[in-house]
């Protein structure tokens, strides 16, 4: 069997075209899910898909696939690959992309060379992957594996005010088809680390074993609004004050707890939100993870335990919503090690490692045995505009992706 490669200046030029796709006045990338800049995104997407002859199906919370089903694959379970294209705000062009236009690549490469499958494949890029607009993350994918009921997905109420189904419908991809209507045989998603890990030990490929748990909570705290300069500090329900020990609280707690555990306040509002004005409410979220569940649950109960407390010592109202909880995940031990021989094989150094990150692939393993590849993120940036990696890192990704592919899909695997 000969050993092709993809064709990288096809797939370098489709992810700067991508990446110049959704940049707002300032030129920043902010192609939030179902908005009108992921539109053009996705529309993009869709005609690449249509020019490399695949079938287009979109299924009802807005997933896009483009499948492949040649002569003699029959009506067997897909090999699926994917992954997704909205984005953080002022985001870099790689993470997720690379991934879709990579599925893309292998899919396209494969079809070009004559191979043969024994399965049809398909490339999926997944919905609200990033969560910014619509809470959970990775909704498209966890509403696909059967996680969460499309219409509660649909009913959900994004950070502007939108709802998700009706912003599908606007946008055109409220497609016919039910979530998880194809079941894979196999999920695989290449991506960037978006971490130092790789690059720091100079390793350009991470087969990833395990992803780390994710809890998204956001926290609500109710003071009294009061004149800034009259108020006594020992007279104040402030809930600006009480916002800041609790994100203090949290650093202070990750940093001496000799665990992998992170964790990050990202969002933050006061409200009147003015310059003499006690704050009368403070609104933040709280991102905890950890590759342990028991540890992410401790983790958990020290804030609530923590939110107990500031509520008696600053005399303010403490709610909680939860956001977001997704279990740390394992991924399958056969693709794993598939991902390694095809790097032995390729030459390239490949070490075994645990996403930070959450992806779509977390939830596609609860419905198929499903791993990812990594390629290193220069200086660990990523979720940023100077997310970066080397073009020679990119095409050696997509041609692991590539022979891990040929030997799923290939008869009795
Ligand atoms: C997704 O990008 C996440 O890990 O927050
Ligand atoms: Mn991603
Ligand atoms: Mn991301």
């Amino acid at each position: 069997m000969s050993n092709p490669s993809i064709d990288a200046a096809r797939l370098l030029g489709r992810i700067g075209m991508l990446g110049a796709i959704g940049r707002d006045a300032e030129g920043r990338l902010v192609r939030l899910a179902a908005s009108d800049a992921e539109k053009l995104g996705r529309d993009q997407f869709v005609s690449w898909l249509e020019d490399a002859g695949l079938e287009v199906a979109v299924d009802r919370i807005g997933n896009v696939f483009g499948i492949w089903k040649p002569e003699g694959a029959g009506d067997t379970q897909p090999l699926m690959l994917g992954s997704h294209i909205d984005t953080v705000i002022n985001a870099g062009i790689y993470d997720g992309c690379y991934g879709v236009l990579s599925g893309l690549e292998v899919i396209e490469t494969l079809k070009g060379d004559g191979f043969a499958p024994s399965r049809p494949m398909v490339v999926a890029a997944f919905t609200n992957e990033e969560g910014v607009r619509y809470a959970p993350d990775m909704l498209g994918s966890l509403v696909y594996a059967g996680g969460l009921d499309v219409d509660a997905a649909l009913a959900i109420v994004g950070t502007d005010g939108t709802v998700l189904g009706d912003e599908l419908r606007r946008i055109g991809y409220a497609g016919p088809h039910e979530p998880g209507f194809m079941r894979p045989h196999a999920y695989l998603e290449l991506h960037i680390e978006q971490g130092p890990v790789l690059e720091r030990e100079g390793i350009p490929v991470g087969a990833v074993q395990n992803l780390q748990g994710i809890s998204w909570q956001k926290v609500t705290i109710e003071g009294d609004a009061n004149h800034a300069g009259t108020t006594p500090i020992s007279m104040r329900r402030d809930a600006g004050y009480a916002a800041a020990r609790v994100i203090a609280f949290l650093r202070e707690r990750a940093k001496v707890s000799n665990t992998p555990t992170v964790a990050t306040v990202g969002c933050i509002g006061f409200e009147p939100n003015a310059i003499n004005v006690i704050p009368s409410r403070a609104t933040f979220t709280v991102d905890l993870r950890d590759p342990d569940d028991d540890r992410l649950k401790e983790e958990e109960a020290a804030l609530t335990a923590f939110l107990e407390k500031i509520g008696a010592e600053e005399q303010v109202d403490v709610s909680v919503e939860r956001l977001a909880r997704f279990a740390p995940v394992t991924f399958d031990h056969r693709i794993v090690e598939l991902v390694e021989k095809a790097a032995r094989d390729r030459g390239l150094v490949c070490k075994r490692m645990t996403s930070g990150a959450g992806h779509d692939a977390q939830m596609l393993a609860r419905i198929a045995p499903a791993a990812m590849i990594f390629v290193p993120s220069v200086g660990g940036i990523s979720h940023a505009p100077k997310e970066y990696t080397a073009d020679e890192d990119l095409v050696a990704g997509a041609n692991i992706l590539l022979d891990v592919v040929r030997q799923l899909a290939t008869k009795d695997s």
